[in-house]
This record gives structure tokens, C-alpha cells and sequence, in this order.
């Protein structure tokens, strides 16, 4: 039985998108990241457990471990999503916005537009990149922001998109009022949401990491909101990103508003 908690303008469900999706009413923006078939959650444990036994082991010193934890929840990266789960998140939402991208292209249409997140360092044993298919026809963005940012977020699943990541995929949708993450895991979404002062609905099937949403969301809540009284959706141009921008920040790129944040710069591929 699926639970709901309401938080604010967030609506976090736990429990199966493929149940809960299906019933829920079509929203301005689907923004996610579902899993990608490729057993991320068994790979970030296994580089987890290695390098705690490296520290017990006394080989590689407290630094080697920084960044590889051990997360425990295994099974949710097994497979894809189904292909009519695109189907309907296409359907719910006018706009879509769905990482890991390049993973699903016998799964989604041709786009003009994809979003490149470039984590800054080349030839790591991570990928230099991630690629999140979008469903605007509109020129594709690059964003450059560092891999460790979602550590500085305070990582607490393995594939945890950083918080500026999901603010800048927003800046894309200024118009969007109303946003869905059907796998939201931690929650990221959701959190770039109440920092903007957008409706959010979020479903995450495993306990813990609903647990952490539900924690993430509360906690963003009952920080000094960064946007408040969001005029989107009234015909208004959002400046979201601006406001974000700590005053003494130096704007950088032609891009987006949010091009102006701290380690964040903002490029086009045509
Ligand atoms: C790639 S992760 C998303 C991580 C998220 N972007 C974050 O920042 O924390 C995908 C999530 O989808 C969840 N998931 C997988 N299948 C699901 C389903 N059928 N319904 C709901 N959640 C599901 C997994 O448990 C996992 O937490």
C-alpha cells in the first residue's frame, strides 16, 4: 500500500511508479533520473566495501575511502524502465527532462535538445559526463560543475544528482509551476523545487532513501527560502537563477540565469 506524506507544496509518495504514476493528475515538468540498467548500486558498494577494507587494512590511509560508501540497497539499478513508463511520463508531463539519457535512445524519440552535465575532469575512472535527454526543441546546454558537488550536498546514494544540477535543469522551465520526479531517490528534485518555490511530487520505492527525501524536503523548508512567491506560470519571466546568486558572484556565460553560480558555467554544443 502506497503511503503518502505532504510537505509544504511536495507530495512525496512511497512506493512503485508503475502503480502510483498512472493515477496522479499530468503536471507542467517530469524531471528525473530513473535507473539506468547497468547495476550502479552494486558497482558503488563493491568500490565501497574495497575501500573500507583498504582503511582496516591500513593500505591506502583515511583518504583513499573519501567518496566510495558503502550504500547498502542493492536491486534498484537491475533494469530500465519499461518502455510505456516513457510512454506515460511523456504523456504526464508537458515537458520532460530524463537523465541517463543516452541509456534510453531506443526508448525516447530524437530531440534537439540534451543537457550535458561535464564534471570538469577528464580520463577519471567515472565517466567525464551524463547526458539527460529533454523533450524541448530547443538548442542542447552544457553545464560544468564539479562530480564532488552532490558530497557536498552530504551524498547519501550512490547516484545522487547535485542540488545545482536540478536547479539549473529548472532554469530550463521557467514556466513550469507543477514538477514530478517519479524516481527521486534522495529527493534532489524536489529540493531544487522548494528552493524555487515550485509544486513538487516525488515517488521513491525504496524505504531509506524515501526516508531521506522526506528529511531533505523538510529541511529545505525550514531554511530561509531562497525564492519566494514564484510568480511562474502567470505569464511572468522567472529569474529563479538570479536569485540564487550570492551578491558578491560573478556572472559568467550567456546561458541561463544560474550560469552565474559559484563553480557553475554554462556553455552550447549546436
Ligand atoms: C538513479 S536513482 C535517483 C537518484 C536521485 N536523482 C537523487 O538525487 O537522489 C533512481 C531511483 O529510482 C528508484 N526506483 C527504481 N524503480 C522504481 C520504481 N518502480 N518506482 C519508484 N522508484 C523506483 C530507486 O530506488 C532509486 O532510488
Amino acid at each position: 500500500m502506497a503511503e503518502k506524506v505532504t510537505i509544504g507544496n511536495c507530495e512525496l509518495w512511497h512506493g512503485d511508479c508503475r502503480e502510483i504514476l498512472p493515477t496522479l493528475p499530468g503536471c507542467d515538468l517530469i524531471l528525473t533520473d530513473p535507473p539506468y540498467g547497468i547495476g550502479a548500486d552494486e558497482a558503488a558498494n563493491r568500490s565501497g566495501k574495497l575501500a573500507e577494507k583498504q582503511i582496516m587494512m591500513g593500505s591506502a590511509g583515511n583518504k583513499s575511502g573519501r567518496g566510495w560508501k558503502n550504500y547498502q540497497i542493492e536491486g534498484w539499478d537491475k533494469e530500465r524502465p519499461a518502455p510505456w513508463l516513457f510512454g506515460l511520463m511523456q504523456e504526464k508531463g508537458k515537458e520532460c527532462v530524463i537523465w541517463g539519457g543516452n541509456y534510453f535512445t531506443d526508448l525516447l524519440p530524437p530531440s534537439m535538445r540534451w543537457l550535458v552535465w561535464d564534471k570538469g575532469q577528464r580520463n577519471f575512472s567515472l565517466a567525464d559526463c551524463e547526458f539527460a535527454w529533454s523533450s524541448q526543441q530547443q538548442a542542447a546546454r552544457v553545464l560544468t560543475l564539479p562530480r564532488g558537488e552532490a558530497l557536498q550536498d552530504g551524498k547519501e546514494h550512490p547516484t545522487q544528482k547535485p542540488l545545482r544540477l536540478m536547479l539549473w535543469c529548472l532554469d530550463m522551465h521557467p514556466k513550469a509551476a507543477t514538477v514530478c520526479d517519479p524516481f527521486m531517490g534522495t529527493g534532489t528534485t524536489g529540493v531544487a523545487c522548494v528552493n524555487l518555490g515550485k509544486t513538487f511530487v516525488g515517488i521513491e520505492r525504496e524505504r531509506k532513501y524515501f526516508d531521506i527525501a522526506v528529511r531533505r524536503i523538510e529541511q529545505a523548508y525550514a531554511q530561509p527560502r531562497l525564492f519566494e512567491d514564484a510568480k511562474v506560470g502567470a505569464g511572468e519571466t522567472a529569474v529563479q537563477g538570479d536569485m540564487l546568486l550570492p551578491a558578491n558572484a560573478k556572472v559568467s556565460g550567456a546561458g541561463t540565469a544560474s550560469a552565474g553560480l559559484p563553480g557553475y558555467t554554462a556553455g552550447t554544443t549546436e
